[in-house]
């Protein structure tokens, strides 16, 4: 008798994928012929996974420890940001760490795979690699090498013989997921899948296959920028709240120590149109500079352009400028940067965004000893923010004195002078007094 560990149905033939879930190289063999019952245990039988490390710290951190063997990874990022750059470090990483690693690449060929291992100095030989778009051929070379990872980029690119769609279609994607992920659930494997996704999500597949795997790490960023934020969106085996900073450089993926003093690094301060946003990505607090620039509009309807924000935001927030903060920017082109090439997704950023473009139309630098942080509602009112304490502990180390802040609940750390503030009005006050005084 033989059993699809996937779906458990049962047949008293082998077979190669089932009839049934279409989940291939599922059968085992059973002794029975009912297919086995769960045994109801408590929960202390539960062994607690050991997990694989990927010998990238920063991502064994946001992972929470490591791949977890027979889980599947997901990461999901827009098209040229690094994955295939992310997972073959990981894949170096862990075959020099004595694990047997395999890429099968179905995007590109084994040559340009090897061109990019030779800009990462990778010793290409302790990888195995399999250049292949069909699943039939994917599952047969891993029952033959028996990998303890494998890497499958992209999931878009692969191809379920016995599915009549398109690749990359949600249809083709998902029957593929489900045939690989059945492989490294019953083996033990750990499996990561690169998918590709645009910037609004718009392509389905990855975002279909986010509740048949484990983790979802996103990897993303200004394409133009170096600066690569990598989270868990999704960790069956962990906390969501860790972040990986990386750097593109010339030689693949690095770890960013200190993000906040790189993101800063650059900064001149003392320019109009530039204040430091207090931010917190997952648990880590960020600081980030938030330029702005605003000039007058030759078009009819002027431009608001974000970048490294939320566009709608920026657009409501000058909105609420205008209304409720007086400024006439309604005949002025409005940019908006988030300096550094981060994707700043929060709305506590609003305020230091509304402060950027208020000094730049002015032309009048804000004190560069300088943190905002607030949301700003649509009355112009500012809402409480999560995590104040630790923005402003970070805002402190890295030398800030003055903090223009929502009315906390928070304990405020010493060393830093916190100006608490109810509206956005109320805000540009505060920075206008502080100009000329030393924060
Ligand atoms: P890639 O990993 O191919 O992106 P994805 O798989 O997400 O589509 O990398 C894309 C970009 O990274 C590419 O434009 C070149 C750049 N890059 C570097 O800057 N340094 C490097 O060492 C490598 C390997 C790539
Ligand atoms: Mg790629």
């Amino acid at each position: 008798m033989f059993v699809c560990s996937h779906c458990r149905h049962g047949s008293s033939k082998w077979f190669g994928r089932c009839p049934d879930c279409g989940a291939w190289s599922s059968a085992r063999e059973s002794s029975s012929t009912a297919t086995p019952r769960p045994v109801v245990t408590t929960l202390a039988s539960a062994a607690p996974k050991h997990r694989l490390s990927t010998g990238l710290a920063a991502l064994d951190s946001v992972l929470g420890g490591g791949l977890v063997p027979g889980a599947v990874t997901l990461l999901a990022g827009e098209p040229g940001i690094g994955k295939s750059t992310l997972v073959l470090q990981l894949l170096d990483e862990m075959a020099a760490g004595g694990l047997r690693a395999m890429l099968a690449a179905g995007e590109e060929s084994l040559d340009q795979v090897g061109l990019r291992a030779a800009r990462l100095g990778i010793a290409a030989d302790h990888l195995l690699a399999l250049p292949s778009t069909s699943v039939t051929d994917v599952l047969a070379a891993v029952e033959a090498e028996r990998p303890d990872v494998i890497v499958i980029d992209s999931i878009q690119t692969l191809v379920h013989e016995g599915v009549d769609a398109a690749p990359g279609s949600v249809t083709q994607v998902s029957e593929c997921a489900r045939a690989m992920v059945g492989y490294a659930k019953s083996s033990g494997t750990a499996l990561v899948l690169v998918g590709h996704v645009t910037k609004d999500g718009a392509v389905a597949g990855p975002k279909a296959l986010e509740h048949v795997v484990d983790v979802v790490l996103t990897l993303d960023g200004e394409r133009s920028g170096g600066l690569r934020l990598l989270r868990a969106i999704k960790n069956r085996f962990g906390a969501c709240d860790e972040i990986g900073v990386f750097e593109m450089g010339g030689r693949g993926l690095k770890a960013v120590p200190d993000p906040s003093a790189m993101l800063l690094e650059s900064r001149r301060a003392g320019v109009p149109g530039s204040v430091v946003f207090a931010g917190l990505e997952g648990s880590r607090p960020v600081l980030v500079e938030i330029q702005a620039l605003v000039s007058k509009s030759s078009m009819a309807q002027p431009r608001r352009v974000a970048i490294g924000i939320d566009s709608r935001r920026l657009i409501v927030l000058t909105g609420v400028l205008s209304r409720r903060a007086g400024l006439s920017i309604h005949e002025q082109d409005v940019f908006v940067a988030a300096a550094g090439g981060l994707m700043v997704r929060e709305p506590a950023a609003d305020l230091a965004a509304c402060l950027a473009v208020c000094s730049a139309l002015r032309d009048v630098p804000v004190n560069p000893g300088l943190v905002a942080v607030g949301e700003v509602g649509l009355s112009g009112e500012l809402r409480r923010v999560p995590g104040l304490e630790r923005r402003l502990v970070e805002a402190a180390r890295l030398g800030f004195t003055a903090a223009i802040i929502p009315s906390r609940t928070e304990r405020v750390p010493a060393g830093i002078r916190a100006i608490e503030v109810e509206a956005l009005g109320d805000a540009i006050d505060a920075v206008a007094a502080l100009t000329n005084v030393s924060a």
